[in-house]
């Protein structure tokens, strides 16, 4: 894998990938694609019929309109975007779940995924490998600074006191979804002390690791990548992964 955030994170349009007339190009090793579908989009809200029985009820159970179109479209585009990554039909995929709650395919066949949402956009994230993907609508700090007291590691809540509060916005956003990330990556979710361990910049690549944090995390690499305005996302994956075929 290419230590370079350019080379491993690929940010595609969904309406390009679900194009019938475009060739899909199989995932390559290392390559983390991202893509990013509107909460409302008009296309997927029409594709009926692909979710299953268990989603559909799931989605019956919301009980706030949005937050059920939410999950019926980013499931919708789930299943779409990976029955193009299996060559097979979209409601024959089925999904088993982790122990807390990470879902993945039945037969994962070399095709993990991973699916955030936060206020206006859904990113779903497909590796070869396994993978979390964390965004978050990077509002203003008025309430970041309790959160990094309580869950940043102490030497990154003495680094943010440091900073101009533009700065502070943008490293607790990074730091805040790189977390998510990690734990979504391992798929123990929020279910440790995240106050304990340090989000860090590699010193020899412009990536970040996690130190002292759960077991397997000293095995991830973190970053950034481009988001609609106002957002801030974080990928994380398992450094070699790619070479040992997880
Ligand atoms: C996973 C978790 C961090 C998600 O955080 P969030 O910021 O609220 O939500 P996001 O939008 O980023 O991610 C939600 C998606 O993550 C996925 N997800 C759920 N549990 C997950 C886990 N353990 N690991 C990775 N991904 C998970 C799901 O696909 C979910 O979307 P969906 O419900 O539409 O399928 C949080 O829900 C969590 O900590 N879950 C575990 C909590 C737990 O232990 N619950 C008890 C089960 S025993």
């Amino acid at each position: 894998m290419t230590d370079n955030r350019d080379s491993i994170i690929q940010i595609l349009d969904i309406d390009r990938t679900l194009a019938a007339n475009v060739p899909f190009s199989p995932l390559s090793d290392g390559e983390i694609r991202v893509w990013f579908i509107p909460t409302d989009h008009p296309g997927l809200l029409k594709q009926t019929g692909v979710l299953s029985e268990d989603e559909q009820k799931k989605a019956a159970g919301y009980k706030n309109p949005s937050v059920k179109m939410c999950y019926e479209i980013g499931h919708t585009a789930l299943r779409l975007l990976l029955a193009r990554c299996q060559n097979t039909a979209p409601e024959s995929l089925s999904f088993v779940y982790g122990p807390k709650g990470k879902p993945a395919l039945s037969d994962s066949n070399g095709v993990h995924f991973n699916i955030s949402h936060s206020g206006d956009w859904i990113a779903l994230a497909v590796s070869q490998t396994p993978v979390g993907v964390d965004i978050e609508y990077a509002r203003d700090t008025r309430k970041t600074d309790s959160i990094v007291r309580r869950f940043f590691h102490p030497q990154e809540a003495e680094h943010y006191r440091t900073l101009s509060p533009e700065e502070q916005r943008r490293f607790f956003y990074e730091r805040w979804t790189a977390r998510e990330a990690a734990l979504k990556a391992l798929g123990i979710g929020l279910t440790v002390e995240i106050n304990e361990f340090l989000v860090e910049r590699c010193p020899d690549r412009p990536l970040l690791r996690i130190a002292g944090g759960p077991p397997g995390s000293e095995r991830l690499l973190l970053t950034g990548f481009d988001c609609p305005k106002g957002y801030v996302g974080c990928c994380a994956w398992f450094e070699g992964a790619a070479q040992k075929k997880m």
